[in-house]
């Protein structure tokens, strides 16, 4: 999700050897994965238990707080600009190398987590992207305006199922608060949509593996019978969506704040060693990634810039280094790079 390029390098994935068929036929699977394939998208339930769910919220919020510039999550009034770090116009935070803080990671490792995307790709040898964290606070007056931007995080020229993608909920996310709005079945209807959309001016954008939809774009769909929904969830859910299911997100219209941490995995064995060695960099100086976790671009620095200005409180890695389990340092993808590469 972050705006940051780099180097680029041709994706290795290919539709069939993704794991399950994600082709809107049914399934019978019993499980969130009928809806998944379905609708493109699915909320499996209690992925985290509650408790600890309820826990990684409170670190979140202490995270925020912990950085001294005055925010109080009992005080209403400190939801500022200048007394929060740098958060951007989506709610996401993208700098300070916090997509390597040791709460974060001990949610990329969570079993629940890691579980759902194995069953999807049909794989346990994961690689994890290393993708930012979201706050969007009920109060805020001072954020530029979230415009909707709705998309896909998938090159059309690349169709069939190739990324499976993902948040973890942390706080309760009913439909008046901020969150996810999906384009239901869009994932089944991209094909068709980009043959018969070729012609349409591309809305501008820094990474082939981005299509957004234009106007015309929006009343294909909606001429087409496809819906928009909101997708509710309670703290610990885990949402899924197929990158080819348009959507974006919205600020909250509730008192109720929103905090959410992308997680997206898939299959070691797809990727190239030449975009696992340029993983393993950027985990060893704690930098992040966009939601593809191949690592296709990697951020230069973490710096957050305020008005033009290094932020006062900018840092160069985590506050807690990371320190992780055997399971979860796989997900780095450095236990599968060859000795050779
Ligand atoms: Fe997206």
């Amino acid at each position: 999700m972050s705006t940051t390029t780099q180097t680029q390098s041709q994706t290795t994935l290919q539709g069939p050897e993704v794991g399950m068929a994600l082709d809107g036929r049914p399934t019978h699977y019993n499980d969130f994965r009928d809806q998944l394939n379905r609708d493109g998208y699915a909320v499996i339930k209690g992925a985290i238990p509650r408790e600890r769910a309820e826990g990684y919220a409170d670190k979140f919020l202490s995270y925020i707080e912990d950085f001294g510039l005055g925010f109080n999550r009992n005080d209403p009034s400190t939801v500022k600009r200048d007394m929060l770090p740098v958060i951007n116009e989506k709610g996401m935070i993208l700098n300070y190398g916090v997509t390597h803080e040791q709460w974060v990671w001990d949610i990329r490792g969570e079993p629940g987590v890691v579980d759902t995307f194995a069953k999807v790709y049909e794989d346990d040898d994961l690689i994890v992207s290393f993708d930012v964290v979201n706050v969007g606070f009920a109060n805020r007056a001072d954020l530029p305006e979230n415009k909707p931007w709705p998309h896909q995080d998938q090159d059309p020229s690349k169709p069939g199922f190739r990324c499976l993608q993902g948040l973890v909920n942390l706080n309760p996310c009913g439909p008046n608060d901020g969150g996810l709005i999906v384009c239901k079945g869009g994932h089944i209807s991209s094909e068709r949509f980009h043959a018969e959309m070729a012609n349409e001016p591309r809305i501008p954008a820094w990474t082939p593996e981005w299509y957004g939809f234009t106007d015309a774009g929006m009343k294909w769909l909606s001429d087409h019978g496809l819906q928009w929904e909101k997708v509710c969830a309670e703290p610990g859910d885990l949402i899924v969506w197929d990158s080819r299911t348009p959507h974006y997100n919205v600020p909250p219209t509730s008192k109720q704040d929103r905090l959410a941490v992308y997680t997206c995995y898939m299959p070691a064995r797809v990727v190239s060693q030449e975009d696992l060695v340029r993983k393993k960099g950027a985990f060893e100086k704690r930098l992040g990634t966009t939601h593809w976790p191949n690592a296709r671009h990697v951020a230069p620095n973490n710096d957050a810039m305020r008005d033009g200005k290094l932020c006062p409180k900018n840092r160069t890695g985590p506050v807690q280094d990371p320190v992780l389990d055997e399971r979860t340092f796989k997900l780095t993808g450095i236990p599968y790079i060859k000795a050779s590469a």
